[in-house]
């Protein structure tokens, strides 16, 4: 072999060497990237992007396993699993188990079964929305267990929420204010029923909620009278729950009467005047969305402002 034979092999053999290390470098450089953003994009194809902040302590569960329709099984704690899918699909367990881990526990799961509304609903609703402005009606100052029971409930599972809370009794308010209880909570105070009191409550929190609770006095009237002052100020594709309408033919609850309300009006037969309206108004002027009821309770759902209808 010649001497320019062999410096042309020693020439092709480096090109070769070069080659690969080039090669071995970019597979390198591919693979060090891919393993450190797999997190970041394998949660972007799982539309992780809305993760609250905080967790219910113990929701760690990923299996779905809410069967029997009210929540009410075990959630096991697997710390790889996302709770903020949990709130999608295993709603009705999460509520139930975060309310059952506060001290009191909310009658909302214990003499009812609304973990299964607020499950369906509200859980998802903050899923998509974590920023959203909800306000409850009712801070349970004439409960058994005292009041704050459910203002506890959304500090927990709603933290990034924008919460309100009305209520009657100005004086459990301030007692409950001062003991600290409702840090990080708008409060309104004054009677449901009363149209200056809730013009007021507009006034001072600006309205356009995302979710109203109505878990207040439960008489006919003053559930009617907020739901026609409040649901105007409730934004598109928000909520509206009524609790506790099992009394709503007893006398006790028809008591109370508005100016625009006696004794005669019972709330759940104007919501079936709202569901008749869904089903057999094909002009479908209504604002309202869709209702869902349950035992004891209704949530109604307004129009998205891409349905182009009543917004
Ligand atoms: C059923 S409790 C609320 C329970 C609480 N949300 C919970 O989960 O523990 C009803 C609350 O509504 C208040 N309330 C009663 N009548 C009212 C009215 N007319 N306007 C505003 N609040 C009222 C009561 O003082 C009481 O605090």
């Amino acid at each position: 072999m010649s001497r320019r034979d062999r410096s042309d092999a020693y020439s092709f053999r480096l090109l070769v060497l070069t080659n690969l290390l080039t090669a071995s470098i970019i597979f390198f450089l591919i693979t060090n990237f891919f393993l450190v953003h797999e997190n970041a994009i394998l949660s972007k194809f799982r539309g992780d992007e809305t993760v609250p902040l905080t967790k219910p302590s113990s929701d760690d569960d990923n299996d779905n396993n809410n069967d029997n329709g009210n929540g009410d099984e075990h959630l096991d704690n697997d710390p790889s699993s996302n709770h903020t899918l949990e709130y999608l699909n295993n709603g009705l367990a999460v509520y139930l188990e975060a309310a059952r881990s506060l001290q009191p526990i909310t009658d909302k799961v214990t003499d009812h079964t609304y973990q299964i509304m607020y499950g369906k609903f509200l859980l998802p609703y903050y899923h998509q929305k974590p920023s959203m402005k909800m306000l409850e009606i009712g801070l349970g100052c004439d409960m058994r267990y005292g009041p704050g029971a459910s203002v506890n409930l959304y500090k927990k599972l709603f933290p990034e929420a924008e919460l309100w809370e009305a209520e009657y009794n100005r004086r459990c308010v301030e007692r409950n204010t001062k003991a600290g209880k409702l840090d990080g909570v708008h409060v309104v105070v004054g009677d449901q029923g009363n149209v200056t009191v809730l013009d007021s409550w507009i006034e001072k929190s600006g309205g356009n909620f995302d979710v109203v609770i109505d878990d207040g006095g439960h008489q006919n009237c003053q559930i009617w009278h907020s739901f026609q002052k409040l649901w105007p100020t409730v934004n598109p594709g928000g909520l509206y729950f009524i609790e506790d309408m099992q009394v709503a033919k007893n006398a006790v609850y028809r008591k109370a009467t508005t100016e625009t309300c006696d004794g005669n009006l019972i709330v759940p037969e104007k919501l079936k005047e709202i569901v008749d309206d869904l089903l057999y108004d094909t002009s479908r002027k209504s604002d309202i969305e869709f209702i869902f009821c349950q035992s004891e309770a209704c949530v109604l759902g307004k129009k998205h402002l891409s349905s182009g209808v009543g917004n």
